[in-house]
């Protein structure tokens, strides 16, 4: 009965008296048995591509505090190494690809229906998950966004203002719009087949939306995002999307409709009572606690997570950080934020 799981029943536009919880990196570093469980696989990328592990992993948050949601654990990156770009994690730095600049370097990269056999190990992590997940989790499949996987593409590696990307688009923007092209081609594929594999709702990360400015935003960040969501739901119609256009400020304003998805994901740059009056009148949204919260806890973080839940009472919400926990958060904090949302609001 897939309709009664919460997130779901939210993503559906229904208001629930608790919303339903998960947690962006849910699964990572701050946990100690992730950190057994990486140090098993070797390093990071040997985790994604083991489905035993990375289904492990997936479940530890599950497990351990009883979120409504699982999300499958890979990273927005694979996309590009199934694409044909190297890829490496420097430890402590972060990940590093061979860039793309030029035509000829953008050339042998594969078509957006031959990455499959590459990532047969990330449908067999979602398939396993869809089997082994408590019959009230629902699962989430996700995938960068163009541009945010377009920024890493291009530099090689993660850059503080997304400055290359921007250099390629004002000095060859047919190159630039050939790239996202492919990536939002590929990305349809990719999360067809995560779907297909028992993805019950997708997310699309668009880190770096925040950078576009004016009539980029819309067409590098919104058009990207309507197009996967419009090609999703042509092949499965009953699909919930999530778009997660992160720095997106005013611009959340009207993007459920631009966007065509169910499930607007909010940063924490916009406040929780301007959200409930200007986005969540579209349709559901999700956030918007701040992740420092998860580091230093107590009494702002129980104030703030009542005001957040306050906020979005009145119609469709998932309750979410505004960023990815990060990993000297503590796990007794992650587990006062749920206490506090599952609990009833004083007046
Ligand atoms: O949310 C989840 O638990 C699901 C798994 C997930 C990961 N990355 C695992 C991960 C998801 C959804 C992502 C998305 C992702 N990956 C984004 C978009 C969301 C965001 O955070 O803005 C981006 C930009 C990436 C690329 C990426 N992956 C970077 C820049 C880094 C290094 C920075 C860091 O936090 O170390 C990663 C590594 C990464 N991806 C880790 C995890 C758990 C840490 C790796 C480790 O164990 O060392």
């Amino acid at each position: 009965m897939t309709a009664q799981k919460t997130l779901l029943r939210a993503l559906a536009g229904e208001r629930l008296p608790t919303p339903p919880i998960w947690m962006m990196r849910q699964a990572g570093r701050y946990l100690p048995e992730y950190r057994a469980t990486r140090a098993e696989a070797g390093d990071f990328l040997s985790l994604c591509y083991n489905p035993e592990l990375a289904t492990e992993v997936t479940l530890q948050p599950i497990r351990r505090y009883g979120f409504d949601a699982a999300i499958l654990f890979a990273d927005i990156l694979l996309l590009p190494q199934a694409l044909g770009a190297d890829l490496w994690f420097v430890t402590g730095e972060g990940p590093r690809l061979s860039t793309i600049t030029t035509e000829a370097e953008m050339a042998p990269l594969k078509g957006k229906d031959d990455i499959h056999g590459h990532l047969a190990p990330v449908y067999e992590t979602v398939a396993r998950l869809s089997e082994a997940l408590p019959k009230e989790t629902a699962l989430i499949g996700f995938a960068g966004a163009p541009w945010t996987v377009a920024t890493y593409m291009i530099a090689g590696r993660g850059t503080p203002d997304q400055g290359p990307a921007h250099a390629l688009k004002s000095e060859n923007r047919p190159l630039f719009e050939a790239l996202l092209d492919l990536l939002t081609e590929a990305t349809v594929e990719y999360l067809a087949r995560q779907v297909e594999a028992g993805a019950e709702t997708v997310k699309i990360f668009d880190s770096w939306a925040g950078s576009l400015q004016g009539e980029d935003f819309v067409k590098y960040a919104v058009e990207p995002a309507r197009r996967i969501t419009a090609a999703l739901k042509e092949r499965h119609p009953d699909l919930p999307v999530i778009a997660f256009p992160r720095g997106a400020g005013e611009r959340y304003a009207g993007l459920h409709a631009e966007i065509g998805a169910e499930c607007i994901a909010l940063d924490d740059g916009v406040t929780a009572d301007w959200a409930a009056a200007h986005v969540q009148t579209g349709g559901c949204v999700q956030g918007n606690l701040a992740s420092s919260h998860m580091v230093t806890g107590g009494e702002a973080l129980v104030e703030e997570t009542r005001a957040i839940v306050r906020a979005f009472s009145k119609g469709p919400h998932i309750f979410n950080l505004g960023h990815g926990i990060t990993p000297d958060a503590d796990p007794e904090n992650v587990a006062l934020m749920i206490e506090t949302v599952r609990s009833p609001v004083p007046a």
